[in-house]
């Protein structure tokens, strides 16, 4: 399958933020491992990274135009407020998979909330980059 993976705001930081959360492996090395755990499946596997919220539309865009069979998004903090996220993916129809690396639902009250899961086939989160590989399996399975 041809993949897009899209991250949000401050996952470049990866290995510098907030460690305890978020690990200490850093965003270039968290990159390597999703492109390569994907090749190891037959996939295709593009990843782009934003912190500007129209960009990301941008890219989700580019997946329908460049015909991507499945998007992969960790929205960052865009997750919690961005209906223009959630109305992009809805927009292309491409089967979509949110993951965080944190588990959001036991953390702050405003984590909770996901405005773009909706519009996603569903929702992992807690698992670290690991959760990106789960994403791929469930885009498999589809
Ligand atoms: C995150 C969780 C969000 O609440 C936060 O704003 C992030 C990272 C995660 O991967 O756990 O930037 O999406």
């Amino acid at each position: 399958m041809k993949i897009m993976v899209i991250n949000g705001p401050n996952l470049n930081m990866l290995g510098i933020r907030e460690k305890n959360i978020y690990g200490t492996k850093d965003y270039k090395d968290v990159c390597k491992y999703i492109v390569n755990e994907g090749e190891k499946r037959g996939h295709q596997v593009e990843i782009f990274q934003s912190n500007i919220e129209g960009e990301i539309i941008n890219f989700i865009q580019k997946a329908y135009f460049e015909k991507y069979e499945g998007i992969v998004i960790n929205p960052g903090a865009f997750t919690h407020y961005s209906y223009a996220i959630h109305d992009a993916i809805k927009g292309v129809d491409i089967p979509t998979i949110e993951v965080h690396l944190s588990n959001v639902h036991k953390r702050e009250e405003f984590r909770k909330i996901s405005v773009t899961a909706p519009a996603c086939v569903g929702q992992i989160a807690g698992f670290g980059e690991v959760g990106y590989i789960l994403a791929i399996n469930a885009l498999e399975s589809m």
